[in-house]
């Protein structure tokens, strides 16, 4: 919810950027750690969802751990001072250096996608006479019903070993000196929003880490990934995802024996709604089938409505700021400015009638937004500003 001083504060500013309210980020981060405190679960950033780096500030000290994939998200998290004890690294396809680089810091856990994964770390790690502490990610079949280009666990998926597979991976493991097993790790896709279906994880999970006892590997860590969804039709009402029901599904249905450890790894439920996209518009272009809105902000600034049809609220300020309701409502096309018949943020919006420069909020843009952005079209890199200087 923006009020009028804000909007006065972005009349002076350059569009498109980034605007992230800092204070709702704080408060979200210390919500979720105090639910997740209360079962002793331990969470990590999923930082690819945005590593702006005031966003990373506040999630360091938050006490949150960091979640990575890849070797520069690896480097940059201990470069702004996450504890490496609490780093985590996963990724299909971690090349030698990256996984050299995070040997070199002696992070907590490398999670291992594959079963070649496992002879070349281990290879790695004997080579610099080191143990690589490894979680191994199970591709655990269960749909998480969500977009299916945001969808991780099924077969079909690249991700984590399959439980065929298992086998050959103990084998692979009990054979590796210079591996610790340390627990299984599991990610089934993101903007999940029926909590059942994290349920579904917890059984599948309970039956693999039996499984695994039962063939002499310990499991300190159980790891159940990311994925809670964010309600993007109500930024405001739902600022803060309900982490509580949350973490109740894993405390209820997730069996842990002799002290296992429960990790979480998110990321668009930290930051999603602390982050908005703020734009102006350029045109109104209106025709006889299709009215179409014009706005300097595109695919290269948030990717998300066109690669996975994602819906993000949008409001007109200029209106807001208006005392009454002093402008009619109409249907738009609302596009950017990229030379791509894709670059539509949503079709048949309904919309106080619009003015060139208006200023347009594209809400819930905190995670997979920033961080998505591309240079397409030489634009220029967007960029970000701060409730708070
Ligand atoms: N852990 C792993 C292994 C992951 O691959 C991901 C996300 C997460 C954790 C964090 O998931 P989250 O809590 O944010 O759902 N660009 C897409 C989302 C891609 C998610 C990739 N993996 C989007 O904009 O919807």
């Amino acid at each position: 919810m923006f009020n009028h001083q804000d909007i006065s504060r972005f009349e002076s500013i350059e569009t498109p950027f980034y605007y992230y309210d800092l204070d709702l980020l704080r408060r979200t981060l210390a919500a979720c750690k105090m639910a997740a405190d209360q079962y002793g679960f331990h969470v990590h950033y999923a930082m690819k969802a945005n590593f702006n780096p005031r966003v990373l500030d506040a999630v360091r000290n938050s006490g949150i751990g960091a979640d990575c994939v890849s070797g520069n998200e690896v480097k940059k998290a201990a470069e702004i001072g996450f504890d490496p004890g609490n780093i985590v690294f996963a990724g299909v396809g971690k090349s030698d250096r990256e996984i050299n680089d995070a040997l070199g810091l002696d992070i907590f856990s490398f999670n291992v996608e594959s079963i070649q994964e496992l002879g070349v770390l281990n290879g790695l790690a004997a080579a610099r006479n080191k143990i690589a502490r490894v979680a191994i990610r199970i591709n655990p079949n269960v749909d998480a019903h969500t977009h299916h280009n945001i969808t991780t666990g099924l077969e079909e998926n690249k991700f984590g070993i399959n439980t065929w597979e298992l086998a050959e991976c103990v084998k692979e493991l009990k054979q590796s000196p210079n591996l610790e097993f340390i627990g299984i790790h599991f990610h089934i896709g993101s903007q999940v929003t029926d909590l059942e279906v994290f349920k579904s994880l917890c059984l599948r999970v309970n039956d693999i880490r039996n499984w695994f006892e039962d063939h002499q590997l310990h499991i300190r860590v159980l790891n159940v990934g990311g994925g809670l969804g964010i309600d993007y039709h109500h930024p405001d009402e739902k600022a803060i995802v309900d982490f509580e029901a949350y973490f109740k599904v894993f405390d209820q249905f997730l069996e842990r024996r002799h002290g296992q450890e429960v990790h979480f790894e998110l990321g668009r439920a930290l930051v999603a709604q602390c982050g908005n996209l703020v734009s102006r518009v350029l045109y109104v272009k209106n025709g006889q089938k299709k009215n179409f809105l014009v706005l300097d902000a595109g695919m290269t600034e948030l990717i998300r409505p066109m690669l996975y049809q994602a819906y993000h609220q949008m409001e007109n300020l200029s209106v807001l700021k208006l005392a009454g309701n002093e402008r009619n409502t109409t249907r738009y096309d609302v596009v950017g400015p990229i030379c791509e018949s894709t670059d539509c943020f949503g079709k048949e919006v309904e919309m106080p009638v619009a003015r060139r420069n208006d200023l347009i909020v594209i809400r819930s843009a905190g995670a997979y937004g920033e961080v998505m952005a591309s240079g397409y079209n030489l634009r220029d890199r967007v960029t970000s500003v701060y409730s708070e200087s």
